[in-house]
């Protein structure tokens, strides 16, 4: 069947008006912030894949760990026959869930939505060669705005992976869950992958990588900026910074200026001084309890919960009610 061309529900311009409000808002804030989904150009989703292969950064192969053990069972309860996946990435590990599905036998459909197209455009390929008698269909999407516009019927399952739902802080965590639930029937499933509370000095390696991919990523947001606004950062005057904050259970990561910054972004004139910190990205943590809370105020019930074997990194199965 192959891959479809891509649906674009997010334009250029989009996600130019999107980037300037972010910009603007969080470049003008105390203390200055900037959401996490701009790292993501074709530079940021090949250094994300690049991190989840470093030795520090466990998430991704304790989920995968999950899948393999489980996937058969996800078959087995949902019999879904589409399969949508927020924040798809390379969709790498979800083939185990493809492999487990297409065996089951129901599977007609695979939705991948990403922000980044050209992540989405290289796995839709790949993943529509590799399983020929599927219909892929790739949709370039925002999942904190646009889950109205996933496909309806048939049995589905959402997938949402690698623990991108803790790069949502709080407040947007349970919005996004109670639109999840709103664009489903009862009766459908959600699969989502959550990185658990654990020694921090085990966390804190993982987003400060001795090769300094880490860094490389973080810093990818100024270079974006600069592309897509004209803006003047010199990303080499901030180091990468990785911080555990145990109160919300949370790892920050932060850009801080080595030395009096002025950056000329927009209309605006921004100044960093020497030390100054710009939060970009926080990763939440989770414990099983909060999970099965969260999900079940946005009104999911828990089906399963899983970890791997060392307890580091945990999928729930959840159906919505
Ligand atoms: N699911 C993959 C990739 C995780 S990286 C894995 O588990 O390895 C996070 C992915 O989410 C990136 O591909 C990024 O482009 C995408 N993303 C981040 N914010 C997004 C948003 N608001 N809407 C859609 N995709 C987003
Ligand atoms: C995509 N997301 C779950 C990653 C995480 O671990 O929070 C992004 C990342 N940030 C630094 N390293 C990886």
């Amino acid at each position: 069947m192959g891959a479809e061309p891509l649906e674009i529900y997010l334009e250029d311009r989009d996600v130019r008006r999107s980037l300037c409000e972010d910009v603007r808002f969080g470049l003008t804030a105390t203390p200055k912030w900037l959401p996490p989904k701009w790292f993501y150009d074709s530079r940021g989703s090949e250094l994300f894949e690049e991190i989840t292969r470093l030795p520090e950064y466990y998430p991704t192969r304790a989920e995968r760990a999950v899948l393999a053990a489980h996937a058969a069972d996800i078959a087995a309860v949902t019999g879904a026959k589409t399969l949508i996946e927020l924040g798809s990435g390379s969709s790498e590990k979800t083939r185990l869930l493809l492999d487990a599905l297409t065996r089951h036998g129901d599977l007609g459909t695979f939705v991948p939505l990403d922000v980044s197209a050209s992540a989405l455009r290289q796995s839709t390929r790949q993943i529509a060669a590799e399983y020929p008698a599927l219909r892929v269909r790739g949709i370039v999407g925002d999942f904190t705005r646009q889950l109205d516009r996933l496909p309806t019927g048939g049995r589905r399952l959402v997938v949402f992976l690698g623990g991108t739902v803790g790069n949502l802080l709080p407040v947007e965590r349970a919005e996004f869950l109670t639109a999840m639930r709103a664009a489903l029937e009862a009766g459908d499933w959600l699969l989502i992958g959550t990185d658990l509370v654990k020694d921090p000095g085990v966390i804190v390696p993982a987003y400060d990588d001795a090769a300094g991919v880490t860094a490389d990523f973080n810093r990818n947001v100024l270079r974006v900026i600069n592309r897509e606004l004209g803006a003047d950062f010199d990303p080499e005057a901030f180091a990468h910074v990785a911080v555990w904050d145990p109160e919300h259970e949370w790892i920050e990561m932060r850009l801080r200026a080595e030395r009096p910054v002025r950056v000329h972004v927009l209309d605006l004139d921004v100044e960093f001084a020497a030390g100054e910190e710009l939060r970009t990205e926080v990763s939440a943590k989770f414990r099983p309890e909060g999970i099965a809370a969260e999900l079940a105020d946005a009104g999911f019930a828990r089906e399963a919960f899983w970890t791997d074997p060392d307890g580091l990194f945990g999928v729930t199965l959840a159906r919505a009610d």
